[in-house]
């Protein structure tokens, strides 16, 4: 593999969804709002692109969730009230999210796809290699999965995933990768991609996650792909478009910890899971052992 492309800097993020799963409490909190304690999951998501050098992010949002744009934002008003508190740890935490990237929003304009809502931030991106998280999951910055991903992206030029293995009855909810081995284990190529197949139909039982590092040529594909699964516009669909006019299309197979914050009982596990690990919530992890004894 040569040189071909430079590293992905920009980063999109989707973020337009209404997150029915969580009504009624999206209808005024965005769902990446959400909470690991006092930390929302758009930041590790945010934090995530940006330890992987993609720093210049555009989030694609709806209306009612402006709330989004504001928390990495200043608010005058709160900064100085806790500098007159001398809160200056808190004032710290506060203001933190305000220099980790440099984020640009864009509205989608109607819930069309992720295929879409990806294809909205073409004038932002141009034709540079860029990175997509999407805004329900994210992933510890010590396994460096996007890094890996946007590694390879440059050294092939082409399409990078990452997937996982489910049990097969699963299948049905993702895109579903057909693969072929490569000599590196944790690297497979991708000969096939299909959203949402029936369990009969899957090429396998590994499942696209919410990181992909794609080339800027995606976007006149995206424009030019119609309704797939669900009516919607789906990248999986784009992505295979290129994959079999030769782009090449590889893929991390990702055996690590995934924080899934997209369904209501994964969000409690990855809520309890990280505040178990916390150090500064005395008496959390002592009620969690009692209280788990009273379950049957
Ligand atoms: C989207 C993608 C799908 C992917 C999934 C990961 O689906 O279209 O290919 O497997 O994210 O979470 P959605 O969850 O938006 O239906």
């Amino acid at each position: 593999m040569s040189d071909t492309s430079p590293r992905a800097t920009k980063a999109v993020i989707p973020a337009a969804g209404f997150a029915t799963r969580f009504l009624p409490v999206t209808k005024a909190v965005p769902k990446e709002l959400l909470p690991i304690v006092d930390k929302p999951v758009l930041q590790y998501i945010v934090e995530e692109a940006a330890a992987a050098g993609a720093d210049d992010i555009t989030l694609v949002t709806a209306p009612g969730k402006d709330a989004m744009v504001d928390y990495f934002d200043a608010r005058a008003d709160l900064d100085n009230a806790l500098r007159a508190k001398k809160k200056d740890a808190m004032l710290a935490k506060v203001k933190a999210p305000e220099s980790i990237a440099e984020i640009t929003a864009i509205r989608q304009g109607g819930a069309k796809g992720l295929g879409h809502a990806v294809g909205r931030a073409a004038s932002h991106v141009g034709d540079e290699p860029f990175a997509v998280l999407l805004g329900d999951e994210f992933y510890p910055l010590d396994d460096r999965l996007l890094p890996r991903m946007i590694d390879l992206q440059a050294e092939t030029g082409g399409i990078v995933l990452a997937l996982i293995e489910v049990p097969e009855d699963q299948v049905s909810r993702y895109g579903v990768a057909a693969v072929q081995a490569t000599d590196d284990p944790d690297v497979v190529e991708v000969t096939g991609l299909v959203e949402k197949p029936a369990v009969e139909d899957a090429p396998s039982n590994l499942i696209l996650i919410g990181r992909y590092v794609l080339p800027g040529s995606i976007f006149p594909v995206l424009d030019a792909t119609g309704p797939g699964s669900g009516g919607e516009i789906q990248l999986t669909d784009a992505m295979d478009t290129m994959r079999a006019k030769g782009t090449p299309v590889h893929a991390v197979v990702f055996r690590g910890r995934r924080h899934d914050t997209g369904e209501p009982v994964a969000y409690l596990q990855t809520l309890v899971e990280l505040a178990s690990e916390r150090d500064d919530l005395p008496g959390f992890n002592a009620w969690l052992r009692e209280f788990s004894a009273t379950l049957d």
